[in-house]
């Protein structure tokens, strides 16, 4: 299921901290994927890529593990999240239940009870629509036109609604549901006069389930060509997102163990179609556009992600929509590609009409996101003149911005200079990336990639104890250079809490902009031994220090020279050139 982002907000962060703290990293991992010691570290092969030999390291001073190889790196909870598809409120149920703790969270505990009656209400629809299936035949005379076994309807779960007014309704009052319950999960309209009656009369139903196999939501299909419109959906409810829903992924997971890779259609005929025939690992949207968070959803299940549309240009449309979707969820080992079939043909009357093999003859020959990128910017560009090669350029950087940092990113913009005979570099100056956008991830360009400041911030993420030696807080508020606001928010944070880990800091940054910088800092080898490390970052203080007193003179020869200093002024000013000139000596 999905938890709406707020609600893993409620519960206390001292509480996810406690989690994170208690949990030995190296015990929970171990017990996953088996490590070796290492030296100072464990080691095994990467869950989460294919390797050969191990680079995959469990580092247990950081808590934090990373492998060298792909990339991933988090903490307990990330790693639960990522090697077991749990989501973020399901990882901190597993830590909590393992240290025998049980979530504090009386708000979110309440909206779970109230939630849970909404289920029943829906199951017990569910369990209602496929009895009435049982019997009405023409239902089952529908599901055999359109091809469906009784095993794959059995499998999606699919029902019929009868055609009375309001049967559902009565069978559920006399399950001694609330009419708000079955009005609040969408099943029931009240009339002008106030009667209520049900949402899904005479259509064929197919349940939308979350990923334990809930139903949240129903898709109603008219079996009549004049019963408009085709499909019916149940609405938005306090538990079914369209936004945030697969259909097809329940029976997907239950179908394969592995999802290597999976489809994303447009409809619930062509999940089934496909399904019955063999490709499972195939979803579908809930007649919206692909989302960020379906995306999220998708590649925490799967590396690669394949969009299957008609090939008309509503089809060509939709695709390039989920490309621009995707773009900002493309880091590395990450991967969409595109199918167009031809016109007038949809899976479902694809894998029908000329069998599994056609499909996956599709599939194998389904379009890298790469290159349906540049074919559709180029498609009405001349590239052999200055002026298209320039166009190309104007089209396809805003694109580009949107990438994450990364091989992908840096393989794009190398396709978009070779199209454009620019170079690498002036191409990497034109596009610029995301981080420059936000004061606050400047640091992370590559120009400022070595400024001391950034491995300041390294060093208070991967040894958060040495935040004991800063003792002059005010630095943060008179210098200005890009990365000190992110500097002192860590600081600010290690002071005032206690005994933190690189784990439990990255895990207060987890949902915010900076989270993923700083997850990349923890894993960053900084060539520092062990015992030069308090010394660098004094150094670092020290640099800033006199950076600090440097901008207070330069402000203040500002104002001396435009509208002259105040007696106080001038003191000060005297007593920051003394401490330049101390600082200048503790140096030597
Ligand atoms: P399509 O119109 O492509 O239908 O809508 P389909 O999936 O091929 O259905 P069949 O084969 O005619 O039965 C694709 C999806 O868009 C949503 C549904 O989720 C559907 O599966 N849709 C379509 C609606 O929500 N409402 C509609 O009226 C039509
Ligand atoms: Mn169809």
């Amino acid at each position: 299921m999905t938890e709406p982002k707020d609600m893993s907000n409620r519960i206390p962060e001292s509480f996810i901290q406690e989690l994170v703290l208690r949990t030995d990293i190296v015990q929970l991992i171990d017990a996953y994927v088996p490590l070796k010691k290492a030296g100072r570290h464990f080691v095994a092969c990467c869950p989460f890529h294919n390797e050969k030999t191990p680079s995959f390291s469990v580092n247990s001073q950081k808590q934090f593990y990373h492998c060298f190889g792909c990339g991933a790196s988090g903490n307990v909870i990330s790693f639960l999240m990522n090697y077991s598809r749990k989501s973020f409120l399901e990882a901190v149920d597993m830590l909590a239940a393992r240290l025998g703790l049980s979530v504090p969270q009386d708000e979110y505990q309440a909206k779970q009870a109230k939630h849970t009656s909404l289920y029943d209400v829906l199951r017990a629809a569910m369990d209602f629509y496929r009895r009435e299936l049982e019997q009405n035949e023409t239902a089952k005379a529908y599901l055999q036109k359109r091809g469906i076994d009784a095993q794959t309807a059995q499998r999606f779960a699919l029902g019929v609604a009868p055609g009375q007014w309001d049967r559902l309704h009565h069978h559920l009052m006399d399950k001694k549901f609330s009419s708000e319950s079955i009005a609040a999960v969408g099943l029931s309209l009240r009339s002008e006069h106030g009667r209520e009656y049900d949402r899904f009369r005479a259509r064929l139903i197919f349940p939308i389930r979350d990923r334990r196999g809930r139903p949240l939501g129903f898709g109603g299909r008219s079996m009549s060509p004049d019963v408009e419109p085709k499909y019916l959906n149940s609405p938005e409810t306090p538990v079914f997102h369209k936004g945030g829903e697969l259909y097809g992924l329940y029976e997907a997971e239950q179908a394969t163990r592995t999802l290597e890779y999976l489809i994303v259609v447009e409809g619930y005929m062509d999940v089934i179609a496909l399904s019955q025939h063999g490709i499972a690992n195939v979803v579908a949207t809930l007649g919206t556009a692909t989302t960020g968070e379906h995306l999220q959803k998708l590649f925490r299940l799967t590396t690669q992600v394949i969009f299957c549309f008609d090939g008309d240009n509503a089809g060509q449309k939709a695709a390039w929509r989920a490309l621009e979707t995707a773009l900002p969820a493309l880091s590395d080992g990450r991967e969409v590609k595109f199918i167009f079939l031809p016109q007038s043909e949809d899976p479902d009357s694809l894998v029908r009409s000329q069998g599994k093999e056609a499909f996956e003859g599709y599939l194998n020959q389904a379009l890298p996101l790469s290159s349906f990128f540049f074919k559709h910017l180029s498609g009405s560009l001349n590239l052999e003149t200055p002026d298209g090669r320039a166009k190309l350029v104007s089209l396809a950087n805003p694109l580009l911005e949107k990438l994450p940092a990364g091989a992908f990113r840096t393989l794009m913009l190398d396709e978009l200079a070779k199209k454009t005979h620019l170079s690498l570099i002036s191409v990497q100056k034109i596009v610029a990336t995301q981080e420059e956008s936000t004061p606050h991830q400047r640091v992370e360009t590559s120009h400022a990639r070595k400024t001391p400041l950034r491995l300041g911030v390294a060093l208070l993420v991967q040894y958060p104890h040495l935040v004991q030696y800063i003792e002059n807080k005010n630095i943060f508020e008179e210098v200005v250079v890009a990365g000190i606001e992110l500097f002192g928010a860590i600081v600010t944070y290690l002071q005032t809490h206690s005994a933190q880990t690189t784990a439990s800091l990255l895990e207060h940054w987890r949902d915010k902009t900076e989270g993923r910088y700083l997850e990349r800092l923890a894993a960053e080898e900084l060539m520092i031994p062990e015992t030069g490390v308090q010394a660098e970052f004094k150094g670092i203080l020290l640099y800033l220090q006199k950076l600090a007193i440097e901008q207070a003179i330069e402000r203040l020869w500002q104002k001396a020279s435009q509208e002259g200093l105040s007696a106080e002024e001038k003191m000060r000013w005297q007593t920051l050139i003394q401490q330049q000139k101390n600082t200048e000596e503790s140096k030597k």
